[in-house]
């Protein structure tokens, strides 16, 4: 009899666990369970026992008839978890994805890039920022000793121990990106139109408007023809479409107001800055430009004929113009941020507004 109730507990729970359906289980109840089933014939049984064995048989077979109850529940509530399918409320609002942020830099060089290709530039890359002292100064008609040097604060670095044929390879951080004009032009012949973003550096004080390391949009188109008016149309095109893109709003484009000031770079002649009108004030004058109703962006030229010598053009033959624009100083109009150094700070209160 033992043995009995063990077969037929291991029998039941092997059925159970392998019926697939409420239908089949329902079936199996029946079979142990029931009043005509496995179990309550062996309950039954049990009166023509002797005293001792029903003693011992009994709790037994009374366990049995429990153990495969709670099979039969269990393998119930399975099927039914398996059957039940997730209820989803398409109403319900969606959750809303964290992305990350573009920094503010990326942005405007994104859309600065994007303007010039427009307009059929090449975007060249790179260039080292551990610039030699030939490329930096000397080709651009930046002699040694020339006052002009000390408009930048330059960071040396190390003297080469090998000079390369007579060209000067004093180690810097390039303080400009127009060393890029003459390595291009070097490997480049004209006519071209580009535009080259890079890093720079300047050894001085860090305040709201000066940091260490910042970052010029260098502009350079050559050929043979190409004259002052060209350069006003891409500097006004520049202007009008950058200070017109505005996140969810027509791009028409509204006419920005540039001045045009006579300046000294010794890499252009002439050379002059570009002031826009304030972009804040409207030229009414304000805390941004200081009350003067302009606001200084850019300075520029017509590449100077000693670049071109450099480079080995002729400058009889070809002209251009160039232009260098900080692109923090930009971010900075365009968005109204008041100290450069938010740029570096790494502070997401301020990238997170982006
Ligand atoms: N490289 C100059 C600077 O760092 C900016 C500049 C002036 C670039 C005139 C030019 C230019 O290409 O023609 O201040």
């Amino acid at each position: 009899m033992h043995k009995k109730i063990e077969n037929i507990k291991n029998q039941a729970k092997k059925e159970i666990e392998q019926c697939l359906d409420l239908k089949s289980l329902e079936n199996l109840k029946i079979k142990y369970l029931g009043r005509k089933g496995e179990v309550s014939s062996i309950l039954r049984s049990l009166t023509s026992l002797s005293v001792e064995d029903k003693r011992t048989i009994g709790p037994k077979a009374q366990s049995l008839k429990n153990e495969i109850d709670i099979f039969i529940k269990t393998k119930i509530r399975n099927l039914l978890d398996k059957k039940r399918t997730p209820i989803i409320d398409i109403t319900t609002p969606g959750k809303k994805i964290k992305t990350g942020h573009l920094h503010p830099l990326t942005i405007i060089g994104k859309e600065i890039i994007e303007i010039f290709k427009n307009m059929g530039f090449s975007v060249c890359d790179g260039g080292p920022e551990i610039e030699n002292e030939y490329y930096n100064f000397d080709a651009l008609n930046i002699p040694k000793n020339h006052p002009a040097r000390e408009m930048h604060d330059t960071f040396w670095v190390k003297k080469s121990s090998n000079p390369s044929k007579g060209i000067n390879d004093n180690l810097l951080l390039r303080t400009h990106t127009s060393p890029m004009q003459i390595r291009y032009m070097e490997k480049h012949n004209p006519p071209f139109r580009i535009i080259v973003p890079g890093r720079v550096f300047r050894y001085e004080a860090t305040d709201a408007s000066h940091e260490i390391n910042f970052n010029h949009i260098e502009c350079l188109m050559v050929g043979e023809d190409v004259n002052f008016s060209n350069f006003k149309y891409i500097v006004q095109e520049f202007f009008n479409k950058l200070f017109s893109i505005r996140k969810r709003s027509s791009s028409k484009n509204k006419k920005i107001n540039i001045r045009y000031r006579p300046s000294y770079f010794p890499f252009v002649e002439p050379g002059l800055e570009i002031d826009i009108q304030c972009v804040k004030c409207g030229g009414k004058g304000c805390n941004i430009c200081a009350g003067s109703g302009w606001l200084e962006v850019m300075g520029a030229g017509m590449v100077h004929p000693n670049v071109l010598k450099a480079v080995g053009y002729n400058p009889k033959k070809y002209q251009g113009f160039a232009f260098g624009v900080g692109t923090e100083r930009i971010a900075m109009l365009k968005y109204n941020i008041p100290d450069i150094r938010m740029f570096y700070d790494g502070d997401l209160r301020f990238i997170n507004q982006f």
